[in-house]
This record gives structure tokens, sequence and C-alpha cells, in this order.
């Protein structure tokens, strides 16, 4: 399949659902949030009362769960025809996003689902392995960053922006933890892909960062 894939990889709050989305919208390509599928799979395993630890049990969850995404100016995201879109960014739900997404038959039941989206006229992916495991074979590459406080403060803003509660040094721990439960996992720890564009966005403007990337597609 020729269809062009642009994977926008890094850690959590470095800008890359509002960089992917900007630059999916200014190409008329379509976005994957790949973090939405495994946040989306938390929330069903959660609302089931299983164990997050329970592999095959959130195995059986992700084969069962029927997701469908709406890309409005939201992305809204239905769960079993259910708006769940409120609940994904809370830090509950990232928090067992990631536990879940250390499982390896759980990312392997996932894969699928995420390569669905390579649909013409083009991809932009957004996520920790896009350019290293789902798709290696992509043209274009970006590994997109920041320090671990500027993206705290950006999580902070976003979630109170929502209307959720949020604390600053309870965000930054959270990211800390994060950031080292989804880079030392044994399975596709978030990595930058071999000849991927290393972007830290740490003191750079949205309006930059996409021009950057858009250079190289
Ligand atoms: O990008 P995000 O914060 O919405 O992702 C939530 C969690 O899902 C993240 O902490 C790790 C996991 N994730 C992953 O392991 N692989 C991806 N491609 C995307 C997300």
């Amino acid at each position: 399949m020729n269809v062009p894939v642009l994977t926008i990889d890094g850690p959590s709050g470095a800008g890359k659902g509002t960089v992917s989305r900007a630059i999916a919208k200014k190409l008329g390509w379509n976005y994957l949030d790949s973090g939405s599928i495994y946040r989306s799979l938390a929330i069903a395993t959660l609302d089931q009362n299983i164990d997050l630890h329970d592999e095959a049990a959130v195995v059986k969850v992700a084969q069962q769960m029927k997701l469908a995404f709406e890309c409005n100016e939201e992305l809204i995201v239905k769960l079993d025809d259910i708006d769940i879109t409120s609940r994904l960014a809370t830090e509950e739900t990232g928090s067992a996003a990631s536990q879940i997404a250390a499982l390896p038959d759980v990312r392997g039941a996932l894969m699928e689902k995420q390569r669905d989206f390579q649909k013409s006229p083009g991809l932009v992916a957004d996520g920790r392995d896009m350019g290293t495991v789902v798709f290696p074979e992509a043209q274009y590459k970006v590994f997109l960053t920041a320090d671990a406080a500027t993206r705290a403060e950006r999580r902070y803003k976003q979630l109170i922006e929502k209307g959720i509660c949020a604390n600053l040094p309870q965000i930054t721990q959270e990211i800390e933890l994060r950031d080292r439960r989804d880079s030392e996992r044994s399975i596709a720890p978030l990595a930058m892909a071999e000849g991927a564009l290393y972007i830290d966005s740490s003191s750079l403007s949205i309006a930059t960062v996409i021009n950057e990337i858009l250079r190289i597609v």
C-alpha cells in the first residue's frame, strides 16, 4: 500500500496532538491519535472492574470493544456507541492507559485497529511507537519532545481549560512516572525511530513546530 504516513512520536505533553491535528487538517490527511485508543481501552477495562494487570482479560476487552472516531473540530470518541470524549483526558485514564500499554498482548491486539487508519490520501499518526513499530515503513518520521516541566505546565493548562481539576506538582510527578513507564517497558518503548526528525518544542511556538514538520513532508 502506498498511502503516505507521517509519524509523530514523543512523550506525554510534547504537543503531538495539537501539532498532528493541525498538520492533518492542512494536508487533508487522516489522523490517528493512538493514545486515545489506549485510553479508550483503559476506560473499558476500568468500567468492567477488570484488573489492569490481567493481560488475558484486558486483551479480551480490546477484542470486543467497538470504537468509533469522529473528527470534527474536536476528536469525538465513542466506546460501544457511548461518547467517552470527556473522560479521555483525565490523569486517571492516562495512568491506566500507560499501565495496560506495557502488556505485550494488549499492544498486539490494538495493532490492526491502528493500521486500519492508513487510508488515502495520507495519515498523520501520533503516539509512542508509530515510527518504530506500527508504521515502520512510514515515509516521514518525527520525534517531538520538550522538557518535563514545560510538558507538565502544558498538560495542566489543557486540563484546566477543559474544566478538569488539576494540580501542577501532582501532574509533574505523574508525567515523570509515565515517562519512565513508557520509556522503560520491554515492549515497544518510547524511542526515536531511525532517521526521525528530532524537535525539542520547549521554547518553540506551535506554528514553528508545524512549519518545521511541513518542510519535510
Ligand atoms: O498520548 P497519550 O498521553 O494519550 O497516551 C496515553 C498512554 O497510552 C501513554 O502513557 C502510553 C500509551 N501509549 C502507548 O503506549 N503507545 C502509543 N502509541 C500511544 C499511547
